[in-house]
């Protein structure tokens, strides 16, 4: 049987990700392109999303970025459009972009409907519309994988959050049960038009996400006010997590790599962790 080296494992493919201008988005888009598929990189911060697509091109690949907000339907339309005007086709949807909670998030102990606005409108109605615009695209073809950035997060809760910090954890947590859900049922949808729709439970990156959880448990925990929050991630990482390191953007990249090749053909509905079996569910 023939086999493939990984820089050819998706050699051909187009793929977009939202929410790839840093962190867990950018991570994808840099695994991706090392695999050989055309990336169109969008963020609501458009410079970034241009940086990071300046970077696959620096490596040799094949790149486009766009300012993309996803709680606005249109401007994922624009973005999929101009992304299949100049590369012909979309094989791949990584819906990655997600927030914790509203601003101020790391200071305060209880949600509020901020807190409910954001996490659905990005978290959960941003997959959605994501979705939404490059389904009709797929389903034409008859051929698309859909991956969504979910989180160990939204699985059964484990104490987390810890009641002794407020609530503030909760709305997020609720998205990311939305989300899974959400991938369920769209692949019971699309699987009859060859779409495969999977999600990545991601534990805990050392991203501007997790910092600011970090400084929300030094701000609801007196004992932890000596620690920076680098210390508090690193203490977490030790405490919940079997293989006892965190995980990387890379780490996530290369799961989604493996859902949106053919390799993973027989895969849909599915939910993979990629936690260091923090969560094993
Ligand atoms: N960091 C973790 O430990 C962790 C764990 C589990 C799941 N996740 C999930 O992974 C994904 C990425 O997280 P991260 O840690 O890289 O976060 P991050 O905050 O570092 O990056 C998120 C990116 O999304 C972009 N974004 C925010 N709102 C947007 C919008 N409305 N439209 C388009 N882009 C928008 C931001 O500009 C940013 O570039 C999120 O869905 C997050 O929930 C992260």
């Amino acid at each position: 049987m023939a086999s493939t080296s990984m820089s050819e494992q998706l050699r051909g493919d187009v793929a977009v990700v939202t929410g790839a201008g840093r962190g867990i988005g950018r991570g994808i888009a840099l695994v991706l392109a090392s695999r050989g598929a055309t990336v169109s990189v969008s963020d609501i911060d458009g410079d970034a999303a241009a940086s990071v697509a300046s970077e696959i091109e620096a490596a040799g690949g094949r790149s486009h970025s766009a300012a993309v907000d996803v709680t606005d339907p249109a401007s994922i339309s624009s973005w999929v459009d101009s992304t299949i005007s100049e590369f012909d086709k979309v094989d791949i949807c990584v819906a990655n972009a997600g927030v914790i909670g509203a601003p101020g998030f790391a200071e305060r102990r209880d949600y509020g409907p901020d807190d409910w606005r954001m996490t659905w409108g990005i978290n959960v109605q941003g997959m959605v519309n994501t979705a939404d615009a490059i389904t009709p695209h797929m389903m034409e073809r008859r051929h698309g994988k859909i991956i969504n950035i979910a989180s160990h997060g939204g699985r059964a809760p484990r104490g987390v959050p810890d009641p002794g910090r407020g609530n503030i954890q909760i709305p997020y947590g609720v998205s990311k049960a939305a989300a899974i859900q959400w991938t369920h049922l769209l692949a019971i949808q699309l699987g009859q038009y060859n779409i495969n729709v999977n999600a990545v439970c991601p534990g805990r990156l050392w991203t501007p996400m997790w910092e600011s959880i970090a400084l929300n448990h030094r701000a609801l925990t007196p004992e932890l006010s000596d620690l920076s929050a680098r210390e508090i991630f690193d203490i977490n990482i030790r405490q919940s997590m079997p293989l006892g390191r965190e995980q990387t953007p890379e780490d996530i990249g290369k799961a989604v790599a493996f859902l949106a090749s053919e390799d993973a053909a027989q895969i849909t509905g599915q939910a993979l962790n990629v936690n260091g079996g923090a969560i094993m569910n």
